[in-house]
């Protein structure tokens, strides 16, 4: 028998490993392929809440007149980084974009053991509106315009706290009691 020529081999090669795929994919949980590390109430403090604390300043301190740390490349304050300034800003409104689809994985927990509900439909609108945010105060920013950082940064702490008000509401016992966390009734 002749060999079939490569380019049929590669073909074939192809469409058998994108079949598998496609089969590990449907069988698998749903979290197993994007592994999550942190409770939401840790991905809160470790990334929404620094990020958004940035873009929050930029009302206050012109980022461009903001003097650089003795050492920029090991500086803990973005804005005071060699990425700095105007840079800083910009940088945390796209991550702050970016960070919406950390809001979207499914399979972590809230600090109550309750599973982050990404399939509500309210929790999917808020999640867009801190993404509509965050690519807003990143327009704001590349225009280095501080009145515009004023009109954004209360479009970023209203998405912030339009989905707290539905989703970390007090339980029965107070502040600290987490039993309504993540829940809508
Ligand atoms: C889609 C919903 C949603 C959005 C948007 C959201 N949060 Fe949260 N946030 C929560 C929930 C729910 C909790 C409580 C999580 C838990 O108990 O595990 C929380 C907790 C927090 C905490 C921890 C509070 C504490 O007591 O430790 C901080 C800080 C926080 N959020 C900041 C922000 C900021 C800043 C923004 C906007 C830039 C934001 N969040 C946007 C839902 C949201």
């Amino acid at each position: 028998m002749r060999k079939p020529p490569v380019t049929i081999l590669v073909s074939v090669l192809i469409t058998s490993i994108v079949g598998l795929g496609s089969q590990l994919l449907a069988q698998s949980p749903p979290n197993a392929a994007i592994p999550v590390h942190a409770t939401l109430n840790q991905l809160m403090r470790s990334v929404q809440f620094p990020l958004s604390n940035v873009i929050f300043a930029s009302q206050a301190d012109e980022p461009a007149s903001i003097k650089r740390a003795p050492l920029p490349s090991a500086a803990t304050d973005p804005l005071r980084s060699v990425f700095g300034g105007w840079q800083a800003v910009e940088n945390s409104a796209l991550a702050l974009a970016e960070s919406s689809t950390l809001l979207m994985l499914p399979g972590r927990v809230c600090a109550n053991g309750s599973p982050v509900p990404v399939q509500d439909a309210d929790w999917v609108r808020f999640v867009q509106g801190l993404r509509t945010a965050g690519t807003e105060a990143y327009r704001a920013a590349q225009s280095k315009s501080q009145a515009k950082m004023l009109e954004v940064s209360e479009q970023v702490s209203n998405s912030c706290s339009n989905c707290h008000r539905v989703y970390r509401r007090a339980g029965p016992e107070g502040a600290d009691d987490l039993t309504n966390r993540c829940k809508l009734n």
